[in-house]
């Protein structure tokens, strides 16, 4: 798996994120076990409760796909500082996987890295 194509690929979907009310656009693309890769961006509503998160559309793209398995996963924030999960995100990510790498890049060099039992310990499942 070629992560520095998975980072760059969460860069190229940014520009799709549909993010008018908080200007704050993220853009997701992981691999699932297989090497597949999947992508998704942050899309708001007016009813701004309603917002999705990149990482929730990215894996809900895969489970349509029929994919239900998360390997790498990269989040991109078009900031200076990197952005992790939110924690209903990691819950999601969470049901499909206890061990995925989570990589958030930037505009800047900064970078973090943690697997989702780091990110999410305690975590609630029922599998
Ligand atoms: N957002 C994500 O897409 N992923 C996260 O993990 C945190 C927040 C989005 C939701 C909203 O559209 C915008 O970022 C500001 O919160």
């Amino acid at each position: 798996m070629d992560i520095d194509l998975l980072k760059q690929a969460a860069r190229d979907t940014a520009a799709k994120s549909y993010s008018p009310y908080s200007r704050f656009p993220v853009a997701v693309a992981f691999y699932n076990d297989e090497g597949e890769m999947f992508t998704g961006v942050n899309v708001e509503n007016a009813s701004y409760g309603l917002a999705i998160c990149a990482e929730r559309n990215a894996i809900c793209s895969a489970v349509t796909a029929g994919s239900r398995t998360i390997n790498t996963l990269v989040v991109y924030t078009p900031t200076q500082e990197p952005t992790p999960p939110c924690g209903a995100c990691r819950q999601f990510i969470r049901e499909f996987s206890n061990s995925a790498t989570i990589i958030s890049i930037c505009d800047s060099d900064l970078e973090l890295q943690a697997s989702i039992a780091e990110l999410l310990p305690g975590s609630f499942t029922l599998k």
